[in-house]
């Protein structure tokens, strides 16, 4: 079969494109805008196998979605292409929409022009907005309403819709995964664990919003490209599957756990000012892809936290290229006077 990873430079996206490439025979496709979350570097070793092609475009771009689709017809789509920052998003929304809602809308038209046996949409646990600190019994099963609250989980939940309409109306066979935090190799400087593995190992400060108080449930990247794998594979078309693996920890807890691991002192900690409109917790309940496509998590926090450090400690020329570029500007605007 023939796979069109959009987004494949990104982090999930090029997790999976490995995934892909070691688990399967499949030829896989990465379509990719190259965005500042874009890297080629990520997929660099995936362009020594003959299983691999790399095709830069953009999802919002009508006519390269569809000729992409005249040139590869595709068996299987699997849309990780996004704005993913929630914290870009508050400070300009109007390019989230753009890619996040027209870019699927684009791909789902050329789905239903060009025929596809599966589109699958990755999602993410943001659209049923948040949880209390206060109520640990409760979870986000599929069922809980979607209830957004930032510019991009607003964008990520109309992208959602829009999938549950084509598969409706047109008959794309479409499935949606609504997955909770992800961490591990290639995941870009901005996000919160990389953000502090990076600044820990250059002594500087570790800017935490608000009290650290905040909870997020952490599954390591190679558990959810084994999920998205067993739905394009075994899920049932029409159907939505969370993803997550039981991993909750307070911001606070996650930045000392890394701290710990690289024998570095607490007094890098500086609380900062609070993110606008902050989701207080994330928790998924994965209990129907476990018991309807036996899904596992193979990778507990405490070991994957420890895989995620050694792999910036071994591949610093990655992430010190892109913390030496345009990100300098993004973080000045972003933590200056915070
Ligand atoms: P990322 O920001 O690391 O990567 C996004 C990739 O999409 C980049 O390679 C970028 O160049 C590409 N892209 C952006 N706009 C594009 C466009 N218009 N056309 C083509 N390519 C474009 O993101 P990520 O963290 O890997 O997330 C991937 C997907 O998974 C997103 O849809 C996100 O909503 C979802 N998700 C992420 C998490 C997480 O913890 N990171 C959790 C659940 C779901
Ligand atoms: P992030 O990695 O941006 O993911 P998301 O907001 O999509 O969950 O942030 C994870 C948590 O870490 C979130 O509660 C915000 C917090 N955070 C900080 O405290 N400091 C930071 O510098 C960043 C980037 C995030």
């Amino acid at each position: 079969m023939k796979i069109i990873v959009t987004g494949g430079a990104g982090f999930i996206g090029g997790n999976f494109v490995y995934y892909l490439l070691k688990n399967s025979d499949d030829e896989v496709v990465c379509y990719d805008k190259l965005t500042y979350a874009g890297n080629l570097e990520t997929l660099a070793d995936a362009m020594k196998s003959p299983k691999f092609k790399f095709v830069r475009g953009d999802i919002s771009n009508r006519e390269e979605v569809y000729k992409l689709f005249e040139e590869e017809n595709p068996d299987i789509i699997v849309n990780f292409a996004a704005e993913s920052h929630v914290d870009r998003s508050i400070e300009d929304p109007e390019l989230f929409l753009r890619t996040n809602i027209i870019g699927t809308s684009i791909l789902l038209d050329a789905c239903k022009k060009f025929g596809i046996k599966r589109y699958h949409q990755v999602s993410t646990d943001e659209v049923y907005g948040d949880l209390p600190l206060d109520r640990p019994d409760l979870f986000f099963t599929e069922k809980t309403n979607l209830h957004t609250s930032s510019p991009y989980s607003a964008s990520k939940a109309s992208a959602d819709l829009l999938v549950q309409a084509y598969s409706r109306t047109y008959q794309i066979p479409a499935t949606i995964s609504r997955c909770s935090n992800n961490y591990g190799p290639y995941h870009f400087p901005e996000k919160l664990i990389p953000l502090m593995i990076i600044n820990a190992l250059n002594d500087k400060k570790l800017p935490v919003y608000g009290k650290g108080i905040n909870v997020r449930d952490w599954l390591y990247v190679e558990d959810h490209c084994s999920a998205i794998d067993l739905i394009i594979r075994k899920g049932k078309v029409g159907e939505i599957y969370n993803v997550g693996g039981h991993n909750e920890k307070t911001n606070l807890e996650v930045v000392k756990t890394i701290l710990k691991i690289l024998g570095k002192s607490e007094d890098l900690i500086e609380f900062v000012t609070d993110r606008k409109g902050h989701d207080q917790r994330y928790a998924i309940d994965p209990t129907k892809i476990s018991t309807e496509l036996g899904w596992t998590p193979q990778t507990k926090f405490d070991d994957g936290i420890k895989k995620t450090v050694a792999w910036y400690l071994e591949n610093k020329s990655w992430w010190e290229k892109i913390i030496s570029g345009e990100y300098k500007n993004y973080y000045a605007k972003m933590y200056d006077n915070r």
